[in-house]
């Protein structure tokens, strides 16, 4: 957007008559030039410079639209035969900027309006066949800590958030299995209309497990069109501090879902649970936002090898590159299985590298930082269109084959 504005004083000689009717022309201008938006004038009311007696502001969409209102016949007549004459002196300017939808409103911060979404993952809640081995690999090579540990169960923490890993010992299983992902709602109203919709798309209604009932105020559960338990809850409990871990991670972002019921679960969250759709990689990949306007707080992926539904990968946010990098190096060094090496993601600008044993789960990807949405992004942001390239995924691919090494 272009604002241009007009800062003038009329001649001293200029009889009030004469001055009323060149505001009023002024005044006139809107009804004359089309292209021109949100026009204002105003009397100076400034009381520490006084040097011209009226402003008048104005916007146009583009540089070449205010560029056609300067040169029209109708404007340089007028600033010839009526404005000259009467003005004793003037200031121009016109510069770019970003309109703030909120603006009009007079709020500082973006208001919405669409139902609001989960605010974001908490944690996921994985069955393991030997728990033990699971928290050692949590610990050493995700970076989390250890809190509560049964020989049924156990949470570890990233940071204040009561857990973002959940351990189910699964003796009888030989691969570690996401059986939930957990979110945290803003308020037991967004809880209660979420609830709603699921009630009225015709899913049912769980209580939340029944542990996960004293780490909340409020919450339930459904399965999604997978079986997948997404569990929401209000007031996530906390702990005064964060681990005095230095090398961990700050933040659980998203659980990364591959299903056969590509547009099945992508209308279940979007629809339902009111995630909104950041980007897509047309035909396989959808990244939705939760309130805390990470670009994605879930991502569901299609599946066209199989009719097997899994939990790919959890991500988790690191402080920088170093701390990636660091524990890269601890993967390697212990011969940690690295599935997928340094990738530079372009959807949520991140840097990450996964690891993957089948015996703890999904991969673990942990990343630098992950794009964040200003808020006024979170409200009109619009889902971009990429084509299935790999060069949308890893910024860092050479070209449009190398689907190799994902
Ligand atoms: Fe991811």
């Amino acid at each position: 957007m272009i604002r241009h504005t007009l800062s003038f004083r009329f001649a001293d000689e200029v009889d009030a008559a004469t001055r009323e009717r060149t505001l009023d022309a002024l005044r006139g201008f809107p009804a004359h030039y089309p292209d021109m938006q949100n026009f204002s004038l105003g009397e100076n009311i400034s009381t520490r410079d006084r040097t011209f007696t009226h402003t008048m502001a104005i916007d146009f969409a583009s540089e070449a639209e205010l560029v056609a209102y300067l040169e029209s016949d109708s404007h340089e007549s007028f600033v010839r035969e009526q404005w000259r004459p009467v003005i004793g002196s003037q200031a121009i300017t016109s510069f770019e900027y970003t309109p703030r939808p909120q603006a009009d409103a007079g709020r500082s911060s973006a208001v919405s309006t669409r139902p609001h979404g989960p605010f974001g993952m908490e944690f996921a809640r994985i069955e393991v066949p030997d728990l033990q081995e699971a928290i050692d690999f949590l610990q050493y090579h995700v970076g989390l800590q250890l809190e509560q540990h049964t020989d049924e169960y156990a949470y570890l923490r990233a940071d204040i958030e009561h857990h973002s890993i959940e351990l189910i010992s699964a003796p009888h299983r030989t691969d570690g299995v996401t059986t939930a992902v957990g979110y945290s709602v803003e308020s037991e109203d967004v809880l209660e209309q979420l609830q709603k919709n699921v009630v009225d798309a015709g899913y049912e209604v769980l209580a939340l497990q029944e542990r996960q009932q004293q780490f909340c105020d409020s919450g339930f559960a459904v399965k999604d069109p997978n079986g997948l338990i997404v569990e929401l809850f209000t007031e996530f409990q906390e702990y005064a501090e964060a681990p005095h871990v230095e090398i961990r991670p700050l933040d659980l972002v998203h659980p990364f879902l591959v299903t056969p019921k590509y547009t099945e679960t992508v209308d279940f969250y979007r629809d339902v649970l009111k995630f909104v759709p950041s980007d897509h990689i047309v035909g396989s990949t959808t990244f939705l936002r939760a309130e805390d306007r990470y670009h994605h707080s879930l991502a569901v992926s299609l599946n066209r090898g199989s009719d097997e539904f899994f939990v790919a990968h959890l991500c988790f946010a690191m402080k920088s590159l170093d701390h990636v990098m660091r524990m890269r190096a601890r993967a390697l060094y212990k011969g940690a299985p690295i599935a997928s090496d340094i990738v530079n993601h372009s959807a949520s600008t991140s840097i990450a590298f996964y690891m993957h044993d089948t015996r703890f789960g999904p991969r673990f990807e942990l990343c630098d930082r992950h794009r964040v949405f200003t808020p006024e992004e979170h409200e009109t942001h619009r889902a971009r269109k990429m084509t299935a390239d790999p060069r949308n995924i890893d910024v860092w691919r050479p070209a449009a084959d190398d689907w190799g090494r994902f």
